[in-house]
């Protein structure tokens, strides 16, 4: 069955870059990315391991740890590595699971065979603390995905986990935020002392909380 966002993220243990992993005890008490790149050797996946791994400082800021897959060996994704550092000028700094008979891309359901029978597409699932799915998203292969959305919504995740607020269109960090509607008027002047403005009953904006 389909991962969906609420679930707990399916556990497991799989050969990485970096060792074999026990995906709940390697998450620990981290918030956690599982990304899929269609296969080993191809021009967009190449892109996106360097960039990912260039922003890493900014993953850590935020508690969260990046883990790659693709439906190849470690063996593979180690020769491939020299490639991504040599073309991308930053090495591989996270664990890339080898998936070469694809438990995890199974288990995970990025493997979509309407778009290919063999590569998975390019699958992002965000994982928070409570090990609980927060956030999917699909890609095919032919698009790579972007950094700073990746952040963008992490960002929005980790403050809707800490402080009962949503994030509106086109939200960017620092930006006002929303008080949900499960929150009273009288609980949320409580909530966030530097006040709100009542546009609607349902329409509530706040300074971003942890600004
Ligand atoms: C790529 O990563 O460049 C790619 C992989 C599979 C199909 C198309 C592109």
């Amino acid at each position: 069955m389909a991962v969906r966002l609420g679930d707990i993220a399916p556990d497991f243990t799989a050969d990485t870059t970096e060792g074999t992993i026990n995906f709940h005890e390697w998450l620990g008490d981290s918030w956690g990315i599982l990304f899929s790149h269609p296969k080993d050797f191809t021009p967009v996946c190449t892109t996106e391991l360097g960039a990912f791994s260039k922003a890493k400082s900014e993953f850590d800021k935020r508690n969260t740890k990046l883990i790659g897959l693709s439906v190849d060996s470690v063996e593979s994704h180690r020769s491939w590595d020299k490639d991504i550092e040599e073309t991308q000028g930053q090495a591989v700094n996270f664990p890339v699971i080898g998936d070469p008979d694809r438990k995890v891309a199974d288990l995970y359901d990025m493997i979509h065979p309407n778009a290919n029978d063999t590569l998975t597409v390019r699958s992002v699932f965000i994982i928070g603390a409570d090990k609980k799915v927060k956030l999917i998203i699909t890609y095919p292969a032919s698009t790579g995905r972007n950094v700073t959305e990746v952040l963008r919504v992490l960002d929005s995740l980790q403050l809707t986990a800490d402080y009962q607020v949503a994030t509106p269109v086109n939200w960017k960090d620092g930006e006002d935020v929303i008080v949900v509607p499960a929150l009273s008027d009288e609980d949320a002047e409580k909530k966030f002392p530097k006040g709100f403005k009542r546009l609607k009953p349902y329409l509530r904006v706040t300074p971003q909380p942890n600004k």
